[in-house]
């Protein structure tokens, strides 16, 4: 991403109408597998500056962020959030198993990612068994904008 854009990302994502959106659509899906549990351990993998986390994604357990950008981190440090880690989601610094929930939304099709294989491979190494994985991507290539 270019650095100008995680600027903009904090400053819209807890008041634009698509991330208000993608939030309710996110949380539907999650209430739907998932029942309320504060001990449940969460990764949102490519976490960005950290909206998802502080707005809705800690009612569901205690969220790791985790993005290989400084600025992205840096917004997520604003918003007080200090579980926090910067790593690749080809290299992800956990051990196996240690999650019951990963997160990663709109980080997959990035130019960063090198392989979303390895990225998957990945994932699935630091899900416990039974654990979910929660993927967001573009469905079709004509939605995509200038802005992609
Ligand atoms: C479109 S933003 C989405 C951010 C956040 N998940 C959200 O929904 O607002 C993509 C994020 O993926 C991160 N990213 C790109 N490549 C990555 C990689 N290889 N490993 C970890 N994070 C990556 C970027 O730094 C950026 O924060």
């Amino acid at each position: 991403m270019e650095p100008g854009e995680y600027e903009r990302m904090f400053q819209v994502e807890t008041r634009h109408w698509w991330y208000l959106g993608m939030q309710t659509i996110t949380r539907s899906l999650l209430n739907r597998f998932l029942a309320p549990t504060a001990s449940r351990k969460i990764l949102d993998a490519g976490c960005g500056t950290g909206a998802a986390m502080s707005t809705y994604l800690a009612e569901y357990g205690n969220v790791t962020g985790m993005d290989f950008s400084p600025l992205a981190l840096k917004g997520c440090q604003t918003r007080n959030l200090s579980w926090l880690a910067q790593a690749s989601v080809t290299a992800v610094p956990f051990s196996a198993e240690s999650f019951d929930l990963i997160t990663s939304f709109d980080v997959l099709y990035e130019r960063a990612v090198a392989s979303d294989t390895l990225a998957l491979t990945e994932f699935f190494r630091v899900l416990r068994p039974g654990g979910l994985l929660l993927l967001r991507l573009p469905a079709y290539n004509w939605l995509r904008g200038q802005h992609d």
